[in-house]
């Protein structure tokens, strides 16, 4: 087992492990990349203040998400064909999430599917939502999530219509992947994969092949989601949504904040600050940069979660000392799962649990509960001077 010591080091053994498609699928932002790159860059730009002391003992980075004991402020977000960067990928990180305290939130796009995921875990998962053109697939599914006893809706709505990812479109991206020369010479350098995936039978898109009629290709994601993805999704109808579920419900896709002002008023329970990890509206501003103003608009109204960029536990730190109840991690849960599968997603957690906890004792705090922006030194003109 190699020496695993920060995300980056997951990151580099799940390059060597996954297809190319679904590592460029992952390690990618839309158009120029912008947002994706200052999602983490802007992060850097906050520093934090060393104090010192200070009794340390008795620490702990319990909390709580949408009134849900979480062993620290991090829930794994949703995150479509996992199971195609690791076999069985919803499961085991969902299983590692479970063991570790923390909620883990499945995808529409999930290869596993809700009955699946709930059949091979015990604790409540989150269900997040892309909602269909199809009024009966989105009844259905919301009524699958409700059966398997799944503990919020996570709303997404920030994606009717999708980004392009240039390098998608290059390689073919499809779950499976298809019988190309060039996939069969990638593949041919990704044994363990393929072993995994020749165990499984979990190899299609588990939420939707069967529950979806007159999809002409449902293998191929961008096509699929430009034939079959709501583009008139709005405010009437998110309520119409929460109402359908009648549980608790995040927003996901939050980025400005007169929509923020909206989440609060149709009654969430929590929005996620977010840009879709950079992989939507490229030059938005990153997630970390409208955290303050949004919080300072709502966040005595309504939970504030942020996501997008989040690589350690230094910046699930900045964004809770900032206001957030909680975060969501991407890609920091996906290098672990394609380097090695729930142990890896376990990594990946240890690694930002520990940065989590010894950085806030350097910042003089013994509970995520006691950060607030006193520990953080942030530009004076870091949410910058825009005019509209
Ligand atoms: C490979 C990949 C697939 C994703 N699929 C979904 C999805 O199916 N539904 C969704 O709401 N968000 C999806 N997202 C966005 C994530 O939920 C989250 O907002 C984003 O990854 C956060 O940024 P980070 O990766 O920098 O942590 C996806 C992100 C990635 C990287």
């Amino acid at each position: 087992m190699p020496v695993i010591t920060n995300i980056e080091d997951l990151k580099r053994i799940y390059r060597r492990r996954a297809p190319k498609m679904f590592y460029d699928y992952a390690e990618s932002g839309s158009w120029t990349e912008q947002t994706f790159r200052e999602n983490t860059s802007d992060f850097e730009q906050i520093r934090l203040r060393q104090r010192v002391a200070v009794d340390m003992s008795g620490r702990s980075t319990a909390t709580q998400m949408i009134g849900q004991d979480v062993a620290m402020p991090v829930a794994l977000a949703p995150v479509g064909l996992c199971g195609m960067q690791h076999a069985d990928g919803e499961i085991l990180a969902a299983r590692a999430a479970e063991k570790f305290g923390v909620p883990f939130t499945l995808s529409t796009m999930s290869i596993c599917s809700i009955e699946d995921v709930a059949e091979n875990t015990s604790a409540p998962f989150w269900f997040q939502i892309y909602t269909l053109n199809d009024d009966e697939f989105n009844r259905n599914i919301i009524n699958r999530a409700k059966a398997a006893g799944c503990s919020a809706l996570v709303i997404t709505v920030d994606l009717q219509v999708l980004g392009q990812r240039h390098k998608d479109l290059k390689n073919g991206l499809s779950a499976p992947p298809k019988p190309t020369l060039a996939n069969w010479l990638d593949l041919s350098t990704k044994w363990a994969w393929g072993l995994g995936m020749l165990q499984t039978k979990r190899r299609e898109f588990g939420n939707i092949v069967g529950h979806v009629e007159g999809v002409s290709d449902p293998s191929s994601l961008s096509s699929w989601t430009a034939e079959k993805f709501d583009p008139s999704l709005d405010w009437d109808k998110v309520r119409k949504l929460m109402d359908m579920w009648g549980g608790k419900v995040i927003l996901k896709g939050i980025l400005d904040v007169e929509d923020a002002v909206r989440a609060a008023e149709v009654g969430a329970d929590a929005i996620v600050v977010s840009n879709h990890g950079g992989r939507q509206l490229d030059g938005a501003m990153s997630s970390i940069r409208m955290l303050r103003p949004i919080i300072d608009a709502v966040g005595d109204r309504i939970e504030v979660h942020l996501d997008s960029g989040i690589r350690s536990g230094q910046d699930v730190l900045k964004a809770v000392a900032m206001g957030a109840k909680g975060t969501m991690i991407g890609r920091a849960f996906v290098y672990g799962l394609g380097a090695m599968g729930e142990a890896g997603v376990t990594r990946a957690l240890e690694v930002i649990h520990r940065e989590l906890d010894v950085s806030m004792a350097l910042c003089g705090r013994r509970h995520v509960g006691d950060l607030d922006r006193d520990v953080l030194l942030i530009p004076e003109d870091f949410e910058g001077r825009w005019q509209r």
